[in-house]
């Protein structure tokens, strides 16, 4: 499927697996929260793994489940993950893959400033152990990887606001022969201009507010993300 296909059809339901109620062509908006079962038996089999329900919007939605499936297509991903905003995705990704009181997060000067405020003064503050490198400073990205801790790199390519990119490829080379995640925040790349995925990256990091909603109009954002 060409990519414009793709961003058209993929994930979408057609009344299918949890829009079943519509015949609508566009994906409709459900804003309900709680998912009923039609009998015990239904609930009984929901409980045992047999039927699939979205219970409660907590654990997920059947509109979120289109863009989810969506961005998995474009960015050839596992799974996705949308969250209410671009650093709730950022923080819930380093909170749930680095370890209080024994991580070590490798992330660049150059790189998206609330992230990059979020793990300087909030993850030190966890006992988690910090380093900057410079964008492109491979020397030193790898003599902080011989340390042997490191749990995760993160950074945002290309860069804000500088549009600076980083050899993706290289980097997730280094990171796993020492067994380190590599996280990239492809928001300003997009899904259609970059596949960080494909050529390493475990872990893609979107804020929706930007290009991938074309236009700068929504206020729901995402997170994709792939745990290879
Ligand atoms: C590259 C990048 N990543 C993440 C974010 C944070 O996203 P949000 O504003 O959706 O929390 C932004 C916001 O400007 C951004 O530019």
């Amino acid at each position: 499927m060409l990519l414009f296909q793709m961003a058209v059809h993929a994930g979408e339901k057609m009344g299918k697996n949890g829009l079943k109620d519509t015949d609508s062509i566009a994906t409709p908006i459900v804003s309900g929260t709680t998912h009923w079962s039609k009998s015990s038996g239904d609930l009984i089999a929901f409980k045992e793994g047999r039927r699939h329900s979205f219970e409660y919007g907590r654990y997920g939605n059947p509109t979120m489940k289109v863009l989810e499936d969506k961005i998995s297509a474009l960015e050839r991903a596992e799974s996705t993950l949308v969250t209410s905003s671009g650093m709730n995705a950022i923080v819930a990704t380093l909170l749930a893959l680095v370890p209080p009181g024994a991580g070590h997060v490798v992330t660049t000067t150059e790189c998206y400033s609330e992230a990059r405020a979020f793990i300087r003064d909030k993850l030190s503050k966890m006992g988690i152990k910090v380093t900057f490198v410079e964008l492109n400073d491979m020397e030193t990205l790898k003599a902080v990887l011989d340390q042997g801790d490191v749990t995760l790199f993160y950074t945002d390519c290309p860069t804000n606001p500088h549009l600076k990119c980083i050899d993706i490829k290289l980097v997730a080379e280094l990171c796993h022969r020492k067994g380190a995640l590599v996280c990239i925040d492809s928001t300003l790349a997009s899904t259609i201009n970059q596949k960080p995925l494909t050529i390493g990256a475990d872990i893609v990091v979107h804020s929706a507010t930007k290009y991938i909603a074309g236009h700068h109009d929504v206020s729901s954002y995402t997170r994709s993300h792939v745990f290879s």
